[in-house]
């Protein structure tokens, strides 16, 4: 039986919401992971200090983490939410600020996706320069949802003139392509030396026709929406073979199960409790098994100068039936066997 030992696992792109909610997902996360880059489209998003500290506190507070009085943490399967702050044009004070708090900011444009509508409306880049020079002072990431407003296909391509226009303005800002799902974004990475990208477990495995070419998928509808076979080609390439610039992240996204089964459904695919073990069986069936750890945490380390937590995940070639749901929200692949397991985690 074939076995995989994973260190320190990271999510670099991850929704857990808050309330009921995040009591129910954070937990299926921090479980394998030793920590995940947190998204900020709460409704309302965050963008201050205050709610940024906040919101962590209640993620720690749901996963049992509570802090001591020195401020260290008294358990030893400890999990780093990597917090971040929704993009608005903040000024350098603010940034200053806010810097020890934050590991990246997000930017959306507005009303593309789930709780964006506060986002970018026009990329005036003369409007950003201030924001975007400090970000790159103090080595602030930018995280980009990039997609246009244009035809759903074709949303991501047409947002690399954006992608072109901010890493050659911004050359010292780090700028990460969040969850990308074309050829056309894969080619952009040796572009820009500035340009990064976080790429799902979804895109890797499916494309449009599992969404919609037989009866509707609602559970594998998201944003942006998976393309053509090429383009998974092109993810799949650089995800196996562990390119320096790509990073997982998972971009697992829970709504409860009524408003993904229902006439206008939620963009959102909840994969977190799958994530380890379908990457394994994916890996494995390429051949490539020795590359995920570069592809889920090394990666990731280098790219951030991020340091998580020790945690050693055990996989094992095992059968794991995909619960139907957790809490009121419904996995990826629910109801189905797939071929990896947990073993353990130290
Ligand atoms: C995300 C969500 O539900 O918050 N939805 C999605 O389809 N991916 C938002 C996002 O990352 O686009
Ligand atoms: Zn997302």
């Amino acid at each position: 039986m074939k076995e995989c030992t994973l260190l320190m696992p990271l999510d670099m792109h991850l929704h857990l919401r808050d309330g009921v909610m995040l009591e129910t997902v954070a937990p299926l996360t921090s479980y394998t992971f030793s920590g995940a880059l947190i998204m900020p489209n709460l409704v309302p998003p965050l963008t201050c200090k205050a709610d940024v500290i906040a919101y962590k506190k209640r993620i720690m507070s749901a996963l049992g983490q509570v802090e001591d009085v020195e401020a260290e943490l008294m358990m030893d399967d400890y999990f780093e939410p990597y917090m971040t702050l929704f993009y608005q044009n903040y000024d350098a004070k603010f940034l200053e600020d806010i810097q020890d708090e934050i590991t990246a900011i997000k930017l959306y444009p507005a009303g593309i996706t789930t709780n964006s509508d506060g986002g970018v409306s026009s990329f005036d880049i003369e409007q950003m320069r201030p924001t975007l020079e400090a970000m790159s002072r103090l080595n602030i990431p930018l995280c980009v949802h990039g997609e246009s407003e244009g035809f759903v296909m074709d949303r991501e391509a047409e947002f690399m003139s954006i992608y072109e226009l901010l890493a050659s303005n911004f050359p010292d800002l780090k700028i990460i392509m969040e969850h990308i799902t074309t050829k056309a974004a894969v080619d952009m990475l040796d572009k820009h030396k500035n340009l990064y990208a976080t790429i799902t477990l979804h895109h890797l495995l499916i494309t449009l026709d599992d969404v919609a070419g037989g009866m509707m998928q609602p559970h594998l509808f998201c944003k942006p929406i998976a393309k053509r076979p090429e383009d998974r080609e092109a993810l799949l390439h650089v995800a196996l073979n562990a390119h320096p610039k790509v990073m997982f992240g998972s971009d697992s996204a829970p709504h409860p199960q009524d408003k993904k089964e229902s006439c206008g459904c939620a963009a959102g695919v909840f994969s977190a409790p799958i994530a380890l073990q379908v990457l394994c069986e994916l890996f494995d069936k390429h051949d490539k098994l020795d590359n995920l750890q570069t592809f889920i945490s090394d990666n990731a380390q280098n790219i951030y100068g991020i340091c998580p937590e020790f945690k050693e995940v055990g996989l094992i070639e095992e059968d794991f039936e995909v619960p139907l749901k957790y809490g009121n929200v419904v996995p990826m692949y629910a109801g189905k066997t797939i071929k990896w397991s947990i073993e353990s985690v130290v």
